[in-house]
């Protein structure tokens, strides 16, 4: 049988799209007799901190193209991808289209891939928190319900999509790719230095990330949820990568965060605002962390990988198995519950970090070469 070269578009749009596609791109470009891999980044996140430096820490070239479309409404920022994605794809068109995730830059780029008649590959496919108040929940949909090689993470993926009737034969249970790059990059994660430069002591202090709408777009619930995470600050140090969206509402509540200059000493507490971390620096803290509270989709994977425990400060989660086989905890936007939840992980005492536990399957590392002999098979016969 000959062999056809698939050239693949990989895109990448916002922070969480890097970990993932990072592998699959190193794997194709690996395997240069059947792809032939273009990497094209929507610009839908372009900080330096929340975009370039995310390329150079996983090893990622410079993008082939850079669609700059950066911030805007959700419409805006969507329609801006779709009109900029098209035109390339108009004048350049590949085999297949790959997005991954659930972000903005997915949902259009897969819109614009059907619509040409080229195929489209999801990865991460299937997961649903059965909130459509969500913007992801509906850029999972709609990307699911036109793609032709949907990649599963878990079991869950699958019931998901065959209860709103895609065809068996579209999906495939490959694991988790952004295990892949944990597995690639935790050994330099543990050599890194970020977790003295801090003056943090392993185990001895908690990690927060905030960013969802619902979590930090209303003053009265980010002042409570501040105010609950402070309570557990008086234990231990809780150290706070702050997304540029949450930063910004601080801003404008006048809610000034203590920031780390020069290192926390013995007997700091409280919350210490940090500014977003470069992925290797993040990797390091999560893994050396007594816990994690976040609102955040792949830190509950992450976090189960690693053992850590995770407090998901979310009244869902798209991720059932980090709480069935991991380390999460769905606790609910409920400070109360914050406040219990922490000082019951505490009261257990210190996790040992090189303690044995459960991880969901197939979250093993080798998840881009599963999804690329789907690939070979089907796209380079
Ligand atoms: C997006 C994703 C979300 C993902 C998150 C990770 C969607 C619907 N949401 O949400 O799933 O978990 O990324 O961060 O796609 N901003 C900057 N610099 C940047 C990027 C953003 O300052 O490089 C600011 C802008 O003010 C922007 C705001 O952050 O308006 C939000 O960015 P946006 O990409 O719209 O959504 P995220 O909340 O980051």
């Amino acid at each position: 049988m000959s062999t056809r070269r698939c050239r693949v578009f990989c895109v990448v749009g916002a922070r969480p799209n890097m970990m993932k596609v990072a592998p699959i791109l190193r794997a194709m470009q690996a395997d240069s007799k059947h792809f032939s891999p273009v990497l094209v980044h929507t610009g839908q996140h372009y900080d330096y901190a929340m975009s370039q430096v995310f390329f150079e820490q996983l090893n990622m070239p410079d993008p082939d193209y850079n669609l700059e479309v950066g911030s805007g409404t959700h419409h805006a920022q969507t329609a801006e991808v779709i009109r900029r994605f098209g035109e390339v794809v108009e004048k350049d068109r590949p085999d297949l289209v790959l997005v991954v995730g659930d972000v903005n830059s997915t949902l259009a780029c897969a819109l614009v891939a059907a619509k040409e008649n080229i195929l489209v590959a999801h990865v991460e496919a299937g997961l649903r928190s059965f909130d459509r108040t969500m913007p992801e929940e509906i850029n999972r949909l709609v990307t699911d319900s036109i793609s032709d090689f949907l990649f599963i993470t878990e079991e869950s993926a699958r019931v998901n999509l065959k209860n709103e009737g895609v065809a068996d034969n579209k999906v495939f249970f490959t694991g988790n790719v952004m295990i892949d790059s944990v597995v690639s990059s935790l050994d330099v994660a543990r050599r890194s230095n970020v977790r003295e430069s801090y003056g943090l002591k392993p185990l001895d202090y908690a990690i927060l990330t905030l960013h969802r709408p619902s979590n930090v777009g209303d003053a009265v619930q980010l002042r409570r949820t501040l105010e609950a995470v402070a309570t557990v600050g008086r234990e231990l140090p809780v150290i706070f990568p702050a997304h540029p969206r949450t930063a910004n509402k601080l801003r404008e509540m006048d809610i000034q965060l203590k920031f780390i200059e020069d290192g926390i000493k013995v007997g700091d507490s409280g919350i210490w605002a940090i500014p977003p971390a470069p992925y290797i620096d993040f990797l390091g803290l999560v893994d050396s962390s007594a816990m994690v509270i976040t609102d955040s989709g792949g830190i509950q994977e992450e976090t189960t990988y690693l053992g850590v425990p995770c407090l998901t400060y979310r009244d869902n989660t798209e991720r059932p198995a980090t709480v069935t086989h991991g380390t999460n905890q769905l606790i609910g936007a409920n400070p109360e519950n914050l406040v219990s939840a922490a000082l019951e992980v505490l009261s257990r005492g210190k996790r040992k970090s090189e303690e044995k536990h459960e991880v969901p399957p197939l979250w093993d590392g080798m998840t881009a070469s599963r999804i690329l002999d789907v690939l070979k098979d089907k796209c380079c016969a």
